[in-house]
């Protein structure tokens, strides 16, 4: 069946995930080339954020730009969702407005309910639940470090820290992808079952495997890429500083004596924004390991794919043009005198 939105990579099956990234390493040659494919030319992305943003915000509208589209940012207080009317009613009328949406949201059923109502597609920009665009850059840009004489099967991903929505993303794609993932996190910040089970559902299919473990020696053992998110994710009760870093420092800290444990080709990758000095040292983010950077253009690969990919630009029929033009050049020409 097709799937008109990209909410979730576990809607899609390995092989759609790969389309995707293909896509967008395609376009990302085209346009280093110097060709910059019009495929979205006269398209407009409405952009709905509820919570603020860099790489997500500021790729899918330089996306749009490079390929001919135009994106407009509405943010809370600029539109009437969330004040005079409901998401239903805000995606019934942007589906009329706009060609695709994307929206950052506080609660995943915010974007589940904005694409259920909305007529066009609608990409998920993060969730207090997941963020697949993110992985599907993650992906690209894994693919495009990948340890000599490896295939993406045979990579081992660490996630070091708090199960944030990123973590829950990268296990997703990771595992669908037949990859070997590993959580290494303290107990009560690590995977839980529900989405543990989305995973192992994927290894069954892929071949890949998912650990979770407070070993440090057993998780790095091997590992290909290391991985880490902030540590003030997603937590009932917010936490003090101090109690985050009771918690996570200095056992969950990627810190050159960490990443010593992996293999030495080991790559480092971090979503962005990383507090410095808390999840990850300089040295590190900063070191010859860290692909993070390239990780964040990355961000703009996958948008120019997911764009194109859900919006299926199709050449317009001539004849339809040619006959809309002649209809117009006559009404114009019948215009009465100013
Ligand atoms: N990684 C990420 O989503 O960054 P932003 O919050 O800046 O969009």
């Amino acid at each position: 069946m097709a799937v008109k939105d990209y909410i979730d990579t576990t809607d899609f099956t390995k092989e759609q995930l790969l389309a995707m990234a293909q896509l967008g390493l395609e376009l990302k040659a085209a346009i280093a080339a110097g060709y910059y494919p019009p495929l979205l030319a006269n398209k407009t992305l409405g952009m709905i954020f509820e919570q603020s943003s860099t790489r997500t915000r500021v790729s899918f509208e330089t996306a749009m730009t490079q390929l001919g589209g135009h994106a407009q940012y509405l943010a809370p207080g600029q539109i009437q969702l969330g004040g005079h009317e409901t998401m239903e009613d805000t995606a019934r009328v942007l589906s009329r407005l706009v060609d695709i949406l994307m929206a950052r949201v506080e609660r995943h059923a915010t974007v589940v309910n904005l694409a259920k109502h909305a007529t066009i597609p609608v990409l998920n920009g993060m969730s207090d639940y997941n963020h697949p665009t993110q992985e599907l850059g993650d992906l690209i840009t894994m693919m495009e470090h990948l340890p000599a004489g490896k295939k993406l099967e045979d990579c081992k991903v660490v996630f070091v820290g708090d199960a944030t929505q990123v973590c829950v993303s990268l296990m997703f794609i990771t595992t669908k992808m037949g990859m070997d993932f590993v959580h290494f996190g303290p107990k009560g910040f690590q995977v839980k079952e529900d989405v543990l089970a989305i995973a192992r559902a994927n290894c069954e299919v892929s071949g890949g495997s998912v650990t979770v473990t407070e070993d440090a020696d057993l998780a790095m053992a091997g590992a290909d890429f290391v991985y880490t998110d902030v540590w003030y994710g997603l937590y009932e009760a917010e936490l003090s500083y101090d109690q985050r870093m009771a918690i996570f420092f200095p056992k969950y800290q990627v810190n050159e004596a960490l990443l010593a444990k992996a293999q030495p080709h080991v790559k480092f990758m971090h979503c962005l924004p990383a507090s410095r000095g808390e999840e990850v040292t300089d040295q590190v983010l900063d070191g010859p390991a860290s692909i993070a950077f390239d990780e964040a253009g990355n961000r703009l690969t996958a948008m120019r794919a997911l764009l194109v990919y859900f919006l299926r630009p199709t050449v317009p029929d001539a004849a339809a043009v040619a006959a809309a033009k002649a209809s117009l050049d006559a009404r114009l020409a019948g215009l009465p005198a100013l």
